[in-house]
């Protein structure tokens, strides 16, 4: 069996190589460059399942490390979070941190400005002040020696005290001009409902990033060169179909190209039959991740939605859908508002939707099929 050096799928797993993402990175470190309390230094950035939301984020923390930022990497949105920040940034700033600890006033050593050394904090600021007030002390600290402080949050909540916690000191550390700059990431259901968050409004200029499928193209150029760095032989119409296959998603990109490395003969040679199965196993696995949890996630009214409009083959006309339902067009309406938010379905055309989710209508109909014939 031929060893799988190149693609790895698994959740927040760093690929081997970034497909397609050279333009979102770039825009984000462009933003980065900009002047402190720019809007381009507070990102949102959404992605359906398996877009590749946290390697990205990961990614831009190792190049804004690089830039001489000192950077929070990914952190999820849970209690404590901003504490964990905190650390984070005491961590990762270590080594700009050890310039003036303490300054001698008078013969008599005077901690500086609530630091004892480095950035840590003396243990009166550590033990009765706030983690906003922290991370205040750390973001003046920082930005007096010239470097810049990134925050790096993922999983996004809606109605999360510890983002409006994080959000409101960010707002203040621009108020006070300092170098400080924050990227959200979350599904679009999380995104949007952080944004209508009364507390939130600041959000509402940050700029906003869609993760978009992968280009076929990129999809295919970096299938062309991962299979010969394996080894492999897949000629070009087969490699297409196994680009086209994966409907540009990222998550999809991995699962194929894993399938195909792990079935490929001893000699390299991929034979038609053997990418069939490479496909379907694939399909299967991204079905399971990816369709059934976004479906668990959503109403059972939702995905009744769903349902009535995985009869049509391609786009949907809502009052079709609202047909089939039994419910009036207006009430079908708030479905499709609360699935085009969550990015499972997106508008097409006049009156028209169509699935957002690789691969889901084709679930649905498949579940449907078996409610019909009374299989599994
Ligand atoms: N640009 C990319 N090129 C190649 N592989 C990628 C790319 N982006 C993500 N991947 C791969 O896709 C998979 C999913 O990526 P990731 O975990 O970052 O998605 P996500 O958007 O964070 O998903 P979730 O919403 O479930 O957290 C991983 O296996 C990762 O290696
Ligand atoms: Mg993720």
């Amino acid at each position: 069996m031929i060893h799988d050096t190149v693609f790895s799928p698994s959740f927040g797993n760093r690929p081997s190589y970034l497909v397609g993402r050279d333009q979102v990175l770039r825009g984000f470190l462009d933003g980065l460059s900009t002047q402190p309390g720019s809007r381009d230094r507070a990102v949102v950035m959404l992605g359906q399942r398996g877009s590749g939301k946290t390697v990205l984020l990961w990614e831009l923390a190792d190049r804004a490390a690089e830039l001489g930022f000192v950077v929070a990497t990914p952190t999820i949105v849970s209690e404590g979070m901003l504490d964990r920040i905190i650390e984070k940034i005491q961590e990762s700033g270590a080594r700009y941190g050890k310039q003036q600890a303490r300054t001698r006033i008078s013969g008599a050593s005077v901690e500086a400005f609530g630091f004892s050394v480095g950035l840590e904090f003396t243990r009166e600021v550590q033990e009765t002040r706030t983690p906003e007030y922290k991370l205040t002390l750390l973001a003046r600290a920082l930005s007096e020696r010239g470097h810049g402080m990134l925050i790096l949050v993922d999983e996004l909540q809606a109605n999360s005290e510890e983002v409006r916690q994080l959000v409101s000191v960010y707002q203040e550390l621009v108020g006070e001009g300092l170098d400080v700059a924050l990227v959200l990431a979350g599904l679009p259901g999380a995104v949007s409902a952080t944004l209508n968050d009364r507390v939130l409004t600041f959000l509402n200029r940050a700029r906003k990033v869609s993760l978009t499928p992968l280009a076929l193209g990129d999809v295919d150029a970096f299938y062309q060169h991962a299979f010969e760095q394996l080894g492999i032989r897949l000629d070009d119409e087969l490699r297409l179909r196994a680009a086209e296959a994966t409907q540009g998603s990222p998550y999809m990109l991995q699962l194929v190209g894993h399938g195909i490395a792990v079935r490929a003969a001893e000699d390299g040679s991929v034979s038609p039959e053997a990418l069939g199965v490479a496909l379907r196993s694939a399909r299967s696995d991204f079905e399971n991740d990816v369709c059934e949890t976004t479906l668990v996630a959503l109403s059972d009214r939702d995905v009744a939605f769903l349902r009535a409009m995985c009869v049509d083959s391609d786009t949907s006309n809502i009052g079709d859908v609202a047909a089939r339902m039994n419910v009036t067009p207006d009430y079908a309406q708030k479905y499709r508002k609360r699935l085009i938010d969550s990015g499972v379905i997106e508008p097409a055309g006049w009156g028209r939707i169509r699935f957002a989710v690789p691969y889901l209508a084709d679930h649905l109909r498949a579940v449907n099929d078996d409610l019909m014939t009374g299989g599994a």
